[in-house]
C-alpha cells in the first residue's frame, strides 16, 4: 500500500510474542534444532497462504506441520503405520519428519493439495513452548526466500525476512544446521524424500529393514498427485553467487576471485553440517567471482551435506580452472 511503513522486523525472546502471533493468524519467525523456520498456525488458511507470499513460495510446495508430541501425529494423521511411531520413539521430538495421509483438519493449502501431510516433531525448547502454549499446530517452511540458503541464526534471518514479518524468535544458533530428514510412508517401501541428520543407517537399524533413499524426484502411483517432492528440486539452497562443486580446491587456492568453501578447519561431519549453511552465506557476502566447493564422504550425514552441495551448486563441476560440466540433476 503506498505510503505503508515498512514493517521494522523485531527479534525477540519473548515466547508470549510468539504465542500471540500464531493465535492472531501472523506469521512469526521460529527457532528449531535444525534451521530457522516461518511459522503461522497450520489450521488457519489465511495465515498459512501468507507464508507462500512471504516467501515467494510457489504453492506446489508443501509445508511441514510441526506438532507438539508424538501422541498428536493421530490428530491430524490417518492409517498410520507402526513404522512411524517406532521412529518417532527413537528420534523424536527431533530432525525427522513423516510423510502420512492426512486428515480433514489439515487445509488443503498446507499440503498443495496432497492428501498426504509432513508431520515433525522439534526438539528446540523454545518452538515446543510455543507449541504447547498455542494449542495449535504450527506450519513451517524454512525462514529464507524460495530457493535460497537455510537461516540457522537469527541474524541470518533478518537478512533474509527483514521487513517481512513482525517478530523473529531467537533461539540462538540452530545446533544441528541442516534440514530434517524427510521419509515417507506412502507406499510399502519407506522412503527418504530429503537426507537429513538422522541417517538411512540409523532408520534401518531401529526398522531392523532396508529403506531407499530415493533420488526420484516424482511420486507415482495410486496418490493424487505426481509433482515433486520439492525439497528435491535440483536448484535449492542456492547462494546469489553462483558455486561450482571441484574434486581440486587447490586449484583455487590463488585465485582471489574465488571463494573456496572449506571444511578443513572442521573435525567431523556433523561440525560441517553445523556450519555448512552460515559459511556458505559469508561467502556469499563477500562479492566473489564465484564460489567452489569439495563434496564430503557419502555416508551417514554426508549424504545430507552433498545433497546440499549439489543443489546449492545446480550441479554445475568445475573441471580445473577453465571446463564447467554439469553432473546429471536430481
Ligand atoms: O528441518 C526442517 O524440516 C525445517 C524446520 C523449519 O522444521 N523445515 C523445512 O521445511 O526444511 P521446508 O519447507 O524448507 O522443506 C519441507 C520439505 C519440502 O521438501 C517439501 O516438499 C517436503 O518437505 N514435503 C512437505 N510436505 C510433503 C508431502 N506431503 N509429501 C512430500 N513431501 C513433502
Ligand atoms: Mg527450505
Amino acid at each position: 500500500m503506498a505510503g505503508r511503513k515498512r514493517n521494522p522486523t523485531k527479534i525477540t525472546k519473548g515466547i508470549g510474542i510468539a504465542v500471540n502471533e500464531i493465535l492472531k493468524g501472523n506469521l512469526i519467525v521460529l527457532p528449531t534444532e535444525t534451521v530457522y523456520g516461518l511459522g503461522a498456525n497450520a489450521t488457519n488458511e489465511k495465515a498459512v497462504l501468507k507464508i507462500y507470499q512471504t516467501k515467494e513460495r510457489p504453492l506446489f510446495d508443501p509445508l511441514i506441520v510441526h506438532i507438539k508430541s508424538i501422541k498428536d501425529i493421530k490428530k491430524y494423521a490417518k492409517d498410520i503405520p507402526k513404522e512411524v511411531f517406532r521412529l518417532a520413539e527413537a528420534f523424536s521430538p527431533g530432525p525427522i519428519t513423516f510423510i502420512v495421509q492426512k486428515k480433514q483438519n489439515i487445509p488443503d493449502i498446507v499440503t498443495s493439495g496432497l492428501d498426504s501431510v509432513a508431520i515433525r516433531i522439534p526438539s528446540h525448547p523454545m518452538i515446543q513452548k510455543v507449541l504447547k502454549k498455542s494449542g495449535k499446530p504450527i506450519a513451517a517452511p524454512s525462514a529464507n526466500m524460495f530457493g535460497r540458503i537455510s537461516p540457522t541464526t537469527a541474524k541470518d534471518v533478518l537478512k533474509e525476512l527483514k521487513g517481512k514479518v513482525n517478530y523473529i524468535l531467537d533461539g540462538g544458533i540452530c545446533e544441528i544446521g541442516i534440514e530434517s530428514t524427510v521419509v515417507s510412508f506412502l507406499d510399502d517401501n519407506i522412503k527418504i524424500l530429503r537426507p537429513g541428520f538422522i541417517t538411512k543407517r540409523d532408520i534401518e537399524k531401529v526398522l531392523r529393514k532396508k529403506v531407499i533413499l530415493t533420488r526420484d524426484r516424482t511420486r507415482k502411483g495410486k496418490h493424487k498427485s505426481d509433482i515433486y517432492s520439492p525439497g528435491m528440486l535440483k536448484n535449492h539452497y542456492a547462494p546469489s553467487t553462483p558455486m561450482y562443486l571441484t574434486d581440486n580446491l587447490k586449484d583455487f587456492i590463488e585465485e582471489k576471485r574465488v571463494g573456496i568453501l572449506d571444511f578443513s578447519q572442521y573435525e567431523n561431519l556433523n561440525e560441517i553440517a553445523l556450519n555448512l549453511f552460515s559459511d556458505l552465506r559469508k561467502l556469499d557476502e563477500e562479492n566473489y567471482a564465484y564460489l567452489v566447493a569439495k563434496k564430503v564422504k557419502d555416508s551417514g550425514i554426508g549424504s545430507a551435506i552433498n545433497d546440499r552441495l549439489e543443489k546449492a551448486s545446480r550441479g554445475r563441476v568445475k573441471m580445473g580452472k577453465w571446463e564447467i560440466k554439469f553432473i546429471e540433476k536430481r
